[in-house]
């Protein structure tokens, strides 16, 4: 079978999200047909440092150790998140909210140790991760970092990053990222960042898409705006939700011959568009590696399974695979 890695060795990495349990569990096709990985949520803050004083990082090691052995790039995600960061980060031992001070000496610190750490290990670290807003006009998230901070608390993270590792690349990481409203948030802030000289080399865009949604058109308008700021960009999350297909079925148990067909449609379209930009895009990752573990399982409940990836829950090719094969003349 060929492998994914191989296929699009002359264009971009193929990664895969992982957490200690499909690290084993998926671990020959991980190895067989990707040559990068990013720790699902190992490296996130809470994961990697519970409290001031303590770091746990041996699940992160471990994955770096495998990928390492087997020839594969890490991706780092992520070390500045309002998710997933725990509390006394931004507080006083007496529980009040933190100053502005405290809270830079902290993320300098929980920074400089993390990526110093996998320096000349990971080859891109998602420094900076959903930090603009969704909704409204306004451009950024309202978060403990925004509030504590301010709005340079993004341009600080990469500063820090930088100084750890100034071989890493840099990337801010978003979700909603084809979304033309949200697109140009995020075009605005990374465009103000490389004004202000952030250290900051590229824009994630994270690609949980479905069978629906967002169109092709306006992911190719999000990809030339983002390629416009002459930056690198990472597909950093790719799946492709299949619950929008008649979410009523709670008696699925597979996916029909009609779903596979869809989806293998749309990660054909996916995969030629990243072809012709992949001047710009140098790393795809999917949010996970096949349908036996995603997240979409459990978010958002819809009483039955989702089977987002390419290869099936008993790790063989699905109908996407294909397709996104023939995008590089295989099949
Ligand atoms: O590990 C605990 C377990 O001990 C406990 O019994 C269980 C009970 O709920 O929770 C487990 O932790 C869960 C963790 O995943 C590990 O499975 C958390 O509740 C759950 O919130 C967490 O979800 C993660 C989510 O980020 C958190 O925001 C998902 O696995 C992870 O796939 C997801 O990844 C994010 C990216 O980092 C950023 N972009 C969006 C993407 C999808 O949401």
């Amino acid at each position: 079978m060929m492998r994914l890695r191989e296929a699009f060795k002359e264009q971009f990495l193929i990664g895969a999200a992982v957490n200690p349990v499909t690290l084993d569990s998926q671990r020959d096709l991980l190895i067989e047909h990707f040559n990068s990985v990013t720790a699902e949520n190992e490296m996130k803050f809470e994961r990697l440092h519970p409290t001031e004083d303590r770091y746990t990082f041996e699940a992160a090691d471990r994955m770096v150790a495998l990928a390492k052995a087997n020839g594969m790039g890490v991706r780092g995600h992520t070390l500045v998140w309002h998710n997933q960061t725990p509390t006394w980060v931004f507080e006083n031992e007496d529980g009040s909210q933190t100053d502005r001070v405290t809270l830079l000496a902290r993320m300098k610190s929980h920074i400089n140790t993390v990526v110093s750490r996998y320096r000349g290990e990971l080859y891109a670290w998602d420094v900076v991760n959903e930090a603009v807003s969704d909704s409204g006009s306004e451009l950024l998230r309202p978060s403990k970092w925004l509030d504590i901070i301010g709005e340079d608390f993004i341009a600080k993270a990469f500063e820090y990053a930088h100084e750890a590792d100034p071989e890493a690349l840099l990337f801010y990481n978003d979700y909603n990222e084809a979304d033309p409203v949200k697109s140009e948030k995020i075009y605005t802030l990374v465009k103000s960042l490389l004004e202000q000289g952030v250290p900051i080399h590229g824009i994630g865009l994270q690609a949980h898409w479905s069978l629906y949604h967002p169109s092709l058109d306006n992911i190719r308008v999000a990809i030339e705006k983002y390629a416009s700021l002459g930056v690198k960009l990472h597909i950093t999350e790719l799946d492709v939700s299949m619950f929008a297909f008649d979410d009523r079925r709670t008696d699925l148990t597979a996916p029909t011959e009609e779903m596979l067909a869809l989806q293998a449609e749309r990660y054909g379209q996916f995969f030629r568009l990243f072809q012709e930009y992949s001047e710009y895009i140098t790393s795809v990752t999917f949010w996970g590696a096949a349908d036996d573990y995603t997240w979409l399982d459990h978010f958002p409940v819809r009483g039955r399974k989702n089977w987002p990836f390419l290869f099936d829950a008993k790790h063989q090719p699905k109908p996407s695979y294909s397709e996104v094969l023939k995008t590089v003349g295989l099949t």
